[in-house]
């Protein structure tokens, strides 16, 4: 039995009060709170070994590297992936985004006829096909709708049920056998619903075409394996999986990142540069880490893949939903609609809403003046909104270190929100 109100006295910043009240952290789907553990490993960090990995011959660096290293093996084992030197298939990235534009850039480049042979399965031309769902995250839309672009392919999207969930039973018509990418969301970051990704990559698949998964609202919440789901690519950040900003993590499976060319170039990525001639590229992971790593960030976060491990996935899994039940109470008020499933089945505890009458912002203004952190706007999922016919909403979240008294305390607060505003 897993004590969770221990688990949330780790997290130092929730002990505090918001305009006179407890603090209600519900905004983990922008960003999670840090427990103790994470915050401490980053200044240990700098107290005892900071300094360059991979270069140098002196101590420092070798414990470093070796910190930096079994970072990585830990974020590995989190999400199933290989660790094994010669073997790796986690790459160091800033983030989702950047581990995104990361595969966008280098499908580019191998469009362009880079990478030579190994390359051509991620090249693309016009005539071939991108397929990304209309539950992305602007950060899957629009670098693979640029790549698009510059290539001349395809952009096209599969539609969402009215709930938002992604869909799944006109897969044919969409992927068909131009379809060289898809790219999906795992967790809808808007509906919290998660995708049924199983017949998308077998689709996919059959067609001969690379499966990119946003996993950045699935790893901190779901257990994953990215193997067993047979997933080309995924990326994810670090920050809102209990660890620090400014990382993220990019699985690719080994065979893709060893036919993958370079995005970024620089220090670190080269086996040989010369002045007169092309450059040769180390193997992945390092061909894909260019420049100064973000090494304390890296290795706070291994203790976060850690920290969520001992703690047990399935264990947080069982956890948020019993505040995705009290979150979906929301719907049960008068004016109040969620966008996304209504029922506590394959979603996560991301409930976001519109108030009939009352703008997003004075709704969010509203429940903050109560110590509770909501999000407001369109999450960087405006066609999400458009599909619900909105602009913005308010977007709930919950962390491992909510309870259910937190959520009723939001669902209390809100029955208030359309009569502060006069519009019951
Ligand atoms: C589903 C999803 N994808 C991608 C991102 C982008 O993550 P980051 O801003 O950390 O790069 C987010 C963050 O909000 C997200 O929720």
């Amino acid at each position: 039995m897993v004590d969770f109100e221990a688990i949330r006295g780790e997290f130092p910043i929730l002990d505090q009060r918001i305009h006179g009240h407890p603090l209600v952290y519900l905004d983990s789907a922008a960003t999670s709170q840090k427990p103790n553990a994470v915050i401490d490993a980053e200044a240990d960090f700098y107290r005892t070994i900071n300094a360059g990995v991979h270069r140098g011959a002196h101590e420092l660096a070798a414990r470093s590297t070796m910190a930096f290293e079994e970072a990585r093996a830990k974020v590995a084992k989190l999400v199933g992936a290989n660790a094994a030197e010669g073997e790796e298939e986690i790459v160091v990235t800033g983030g989702a985004t950047a581990g995104l534009n990361l595969l966008a850039t280098a499908f580019g480049n191998a469009s362009l006829g880079r990478g030579g042979e190994a390359a051509k399965r991620f090249a693309l031309k016009p005539g071939d096909e991108i397929v990304v769902s209309r539950a992305e995250h602007h950060s899957v839309l629009l670098p693979f709708q640029e790549l698009a672009y510059r290539t001349g392919a395809a952009f096209k999207w599969i539609d969402l049920t009215e709930d938002g969930r992604v869909r799944t039973d006109n897969l044919d018509e969409v992927i068909t056998e131009r379809t060289k990418v898809v790219a999906v969301t795992h967790v809808g970051n808007t509906t919290g619903a998660i995708t049924d990704i199983a017949p998308i990559i077998k689709r996919a698949h059959a067609v001969g075409a690379v499966f990119i998964l946003d996993a950045c609202q699935s790893v901190p919440h779901l257990k994953v394996d990215f193997h067993a789901l047979d997933v080309d690519f995924a990326a994810w950040s670090a920050h809102k999986m209990y660890g620090p900003t400014g990382v993220g993590f990019l699985y690719g499976k080994r065979e893709l990142l060893e036919a993958l060319p370079p995005a970024n170039f620089g220090g670190s990525m080269v086996e040989l540069a010369y002045m007169d001639h092309e450059a040769q590229y180390m193997a992945p992971p390092a061909r894909f880490e260019a420049g100064t790593q973000p090494v304390s960030q890296v290795v706070a976060a291994g203790v976060a893949a850690e920290w969520m491990m001992n703690i047990g996935l399935e264990n947080i899994e069982a956890h948020e939903r019993t505040i995705a039940a009290e979150l979906l109470k929301l719907g049960d008020i008068d004016g109040i609609r969620i966008l996304g499933p209504r029922e506590n089945v394959n979603r996560i505890g991301t409930v976001a809403f519109d108030v009939k009458g009352v703008h997003p912002h004075d709704v969010g203004q509203y429940i903050d003046a109560q110590g509770i952190a909501i999000r407001v706007g369109h999450h960087c999922a405006q066609p999400v909104h458009r599909h619900f016919g909105l602009y913005a909403s308010n977007r709930a979240s919950s962390g491992v270190y909510n309870s259910v008294e937190d959520a009723q305390t939001l669902v209390e607060a809100a029955q208030g929100i359309r009569k502060f505003f006069e519009v019951e």
